[in-house]
């Protein structure tokens, strides 16, 4: 890797959930704060990425990252794409994975997984390294409704420190567009990781009163 890349490293899985928006600009996101990106992408999440943003990505992990490089304009070593069973990327070992990871849009199948310890994708893998690792693992889930099973699964989860945040946009924030609402879920998760943003105004740092 190029001196000139830096050392911040992130996992982000793309899961078949609604929301593909969402991963996108949070990958746009992470590439503009020089985060390198190891980048899982689920075979249902490129079904939902094609149905939702119209972009058909090769399922060729090598093909795909050629492919987002183009579309983002970005710097070739900041995105790394792993395939589904690439058990020799850095992701796969609590030796070398990075110690921070966000799933979005993570679907209700794969919250189970996570949930569970399967580890049978590099995905599911990826989660269960930094669960035991004690790193930092947020789900951005989406599912309407949640049944018992989803909800006994995230609560099993939360209890091993990992963050459940819904694709819950507010409307506080008055959002004019798609785009601001995309914004604010993506705000709320590059809070959480500790990446400044300039996305979103803070809650009341001009907020209008009641009285
Ligand atoms: C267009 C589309 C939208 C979907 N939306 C959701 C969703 O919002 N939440 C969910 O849990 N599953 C959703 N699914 C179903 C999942 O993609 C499916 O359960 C899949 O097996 C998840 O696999 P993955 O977690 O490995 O990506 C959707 C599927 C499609 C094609």
């Amino acid at each position: 890797m190029a001196d000139s890349v830096a050392q911040k490293r992130i996992t982000l899985a793309w899961t078949g959930a609604s929301g593909a928006p969402y991963g996108m600009r949070l990958l746009e996101c992470l590439i503009e704060a020089q985060y390198q990106v190891y980048l899982l992408i689920s075979s249902a999440a490129r079904v939902v990425l094609a149905t939702e943003h119209g972009i058909k990505l090769p399922a060729a992990p090598d093909a795909a990252q050629r492919a987002l490089v183009k579309k983002l304009g970005c710097n070739p070593d900041l995105l790394v794409v792993c395939g589904k069973e690439d058990w020799f990327s850095p992701v796969a070992s609590g030796s070398a994975a990075p110690k921070q990871m966000v799933v979005c849009p993570c679907s209700a199948g794969s919250v189970a997984a996570i949930a569970h310890g399967m580890s049978d994708n590099l995905i599911e893998r990826a989660a269960d390294v930094v669960i035991k690792e004690k790193g930092q693992l947020l789900l951005v889930v989406r599912e309407t409704p949640f049944s018992t099973i989803h909800l006994g699964n995230m609560y099993q989860l939360s209890q091993m420190g990992v963050t459940i945040m819904p694709a819950a946009p507010a409307f506080y924030h008055q959002p004019q567009t798609i785009d601001d609402m995309i914004n604010f879920m993506v705000a709320r998760v590059l809070d959480h990781l500790g990446i400044d943003q300039q996305l979103m105004e803070r809650w009341g740092y001009n907020s209008q009163t009641t009285q």
